[in-house]
């Protein structure tokens, strides 16, 4: 049977996530994306409110709670500071949830409490300058000298990458096996051999800590691989699918956080003898932004749903992630338009979330990557 209430537990989730982001996110957002300052007191905030680990079992830490929860509290965190929610995501989705589900036991007990509390952060090292989209394309090499690996290269646009304390690593072992000649390690950022490079200066999630990471002749013992010898490649699209979701969910809090600054600002100002909202030009606006979030709200909790029910979710999560980056994209931009020349300025928020709308179309897979994902699936026999 199809369910479209929340639960008392998910109502409650989506109140502390609201409450929190306004009270301590939304004081001081403008200025730390303008400075490109690492919101440090607010991921310690996010840690205290449990909002790290969400996914994680108690046993190591966690929430213990399901993913339709850990996306309401994103969607809720995004409206209002989507660095935070990036960071988020990654810990969550990406770091925690990879970690439990693939790591053993030792892995987990060693790492996941100190990542799923926010003592830790964690970050997933695949991109490099010359892999992106074609994540087979790794030029990182492990190289197995017995008890440990050596590994070197360079990974780009890491998240949470000048902040974080461990990284998950994709990186080739043996180049001639294709992608059965990956895997994946968890690696410490005080090893020797770490450097981080320079911040990146984004359009977007500005306060966010983008980095390139050079691993120089690290040395990374062997029970830190994830995982049976090449399942690297498998490790990396299976989190990252998970990761979709959080994406999505961030992207249509992007969509929904704008509209609901539009729906304010055109109740107030008026024009015209009336308040805009009256005007039929900017009703449809709002109308048609209310049905396009709302349908990309049920895409994404669908694939949070399926994900807790233990079904393939993979074409769910590039779906939702697909359509609601799109409409944040859309919509965000409409959201100015409405504001006018308020929207055009710093102090209205709109304008950063038009500019945060863009990495969701970008990150944890492009647009195109998600319709290679949906497709391929399809002429597998998957319809829908
Ligand atoms: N789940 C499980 N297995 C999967 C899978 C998935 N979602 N996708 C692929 N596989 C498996 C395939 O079944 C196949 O296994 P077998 O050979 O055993 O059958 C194997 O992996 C190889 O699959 P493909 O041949 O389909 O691989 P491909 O080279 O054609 O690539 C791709 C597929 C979908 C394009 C993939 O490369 C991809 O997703 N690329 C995008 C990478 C990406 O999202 N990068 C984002 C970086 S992380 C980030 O942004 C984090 C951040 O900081 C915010």
């Amino acid at each position: 049977m199809v369910e479209f209430k929340y639960t008392e537990e998910h109502d409650a989730v989506k109140e502390a996530a609201r409450e929190f982001a306004n009270r301590e996110l939304k004081p001081g957002v403008i200025e730390r994306d303008s400075k490109m300052e690492y919101p440090t007191e607010q991921v310690k905030g996010m840690a205290e409110m449990g909002f790290l680990g969400m996914m994680t079992s108690e046993q190591y830490g966690g929430g213990g709670m399901d993913t339709l929860s850990y996306v309401i509290a994103m969607e809720e965190i995004s409206k209002i500071d989507n660095s935070c929610s990036v960071i988020m995501s990654v810990n969550n989705s990406l770091v925690c949830w990879g970690l439990e589900t693939y790591g053993n036991d030792a892995q987990k007990e060693k790492y996941l409490p100190k990542l799923a509390t926010g003592e830790w952060i964690g970050a997933f090292c695949l991109s490099e300058p010359e892999a992106g989209s074609d994540a087979t394309s790794q030029r990182t090499t492990a190289e197995d000298k017995g008890d440990h690996y050596i590994l070197n290269g360079t990974k780009n646009w890491i998240t949470n990458g000048g902040s974080s304390s461990v990284h998950l690593v994709i990186a080739q072992t043996d180049r001639d096996k294709g992608h059965r000649g990956i895997n994946a390690f968890i690696v410490e950022t005080d090893w020797e051999g770490v450097t981080i490079g320079g911040k990146e200066d984004k359009l977007g999630i500005r306060s966010s800590d983008t980095h390139t990471i050079m691993y120089n002749d690290v040395k990374v013992p062997k029970e830190n691989r994830i995982g049976e010898d090449g399942f690297g490649f498998k490790f990396a699209m299976k989190t990252l699918s998970g990761g979709r979701i959080g994406i999505a969910a961030q992207a249509l809090g992007i969509a929904a956080g704008a509209y609901e600054l539009a729906v304010a600002y055109a109740q107030e100002r008026e024009a015209f003898g009336k308040p805009i909202a009256k005007h039929q030009a900017i009703a449809f606006k709002l109308a048609d932004m209310a049905t396009e979030i709302e349908a990309a709200r049920l895409l994404v909790h669908k694939a949070a749903i399926l994900k807790d029910k233990g079904e393939d979710y993979v074409s769910a999560a590039s779906m939702a992630k697909l359509y609601a980056s799109q409409v944040a994209m859309k919509h965000t931009v409409e959201a100015v338009q409405v504001h006018g020349g308020y929207g055009f300025v710093k102090e209205y928020h709109v304008e950063r979330l038009m500019r945060d709308a863009k990495i969701t179309q970008i990150y944890e897979g492009t647009s195109e990557i998600q319709k290679m994902v949906i497709s391929r699936n399809i002429l597998k026999g998957q319809l829908y």
